[in-house]
């Protein structure tokens, strides 16, 4: 899978992609991501990719010309899936869309900034409009290391442990078990007898009833989706 980000401020969104899961997904060549600057597609002398507003108001308003001749040129070397762009007034974001999108080849994601993006890009450019959630960000990059996140650690051998995407939190509709680890008593605290048991079966069947029980507990309705 290929994804390419679209920002103006490219050293906001390097790092979460040059650690752990996400770096290890791009040694393996599973995954690779690519950031582009705005501003080396923009033509003017001070590299400019954002304008007041028509009509006035608050804020600047990110310019269609780079983002068009950006997209262009991405378009012109390989076909994309989806031309994404990170807004908190998108579809919001779920697990179901991170495993529909790590069905996808090659995606554009463009981070919004400023009060935002000239509506001729969202209703000509861009696919889709994806939310993280009902808060404002000051911009759409770490929104779009989120879903990169989401997604990557998805595809097939990013995980050391192949099974380990699958028991993650709503994945079945079901958050994930409590886990426990050395020691098996702190201070009195014990763990649960069962997973000390090395009965697999019983220990499975705990792990669901437990899953269970938060679910109902925290996520109530999840289990009726
Ligand atoms: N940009 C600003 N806020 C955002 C949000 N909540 N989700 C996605 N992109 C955003």
């Amino acid at each position: 899978m290929r994804i390419d980000i679209i920002t103006c401020l490219p050293k906001l969104i390097e790092s979460p992609f040059q650690h752990s899961i996400l770096n290890r997904a791009e040694e393996k060549g599973i995954a690779k991501v690519v950031i582009h600057d705005l501003r080396d597609y923009a033509q003017n002398k001070h590299k400019q990719v954002d304008d007041y507003a028509y009509g006035g108001g608050a804020g600047m308003v990110l310019m269609i010309e780079p983002i068009s001749r950006c997209i262009d040129d991405l378009k012109s070397q390989r076909a994309y899936d989806e031309i994404i762009y990170m807004s908190p007034d998108g579809e919001l974001f779920d697990q179901k869309m991170a495993n529909q999108l790590s069905l996808k080849k090659n995606l554009i994601i463009l981070c919004g900034h400023y009060k935002g993006v000239d509506e001729r890009v969202r209703q000509h450019i861009i696919t889709k409009e994806i939310s993280i959630g009902n808060y404002v960000l000051s911009g759409g990059e770490l929104a779009a290391a989120v879903i990169s996140d989401a997604v990557i650690r998805l595809l097939p051998g990013v995980l050391n442990d192949e099974t380990s995407a699958l028991s993650d939190s709503f994945q079945d509709n079901l958050v994930a078990p409590p886990v426990y680890t050395r020691p098996a008593d702190f201070n009195g605290l014990k763990v649960p007898d069962v997973l000390m048991s090395g009965h697999e079966a019983k220990i499975n069947e705990w792990r669901h009833d437990q899953a269970v029980e938060r679910t109902k507990k925290r996520r109530p309705g999840m289990m009726e989706e």
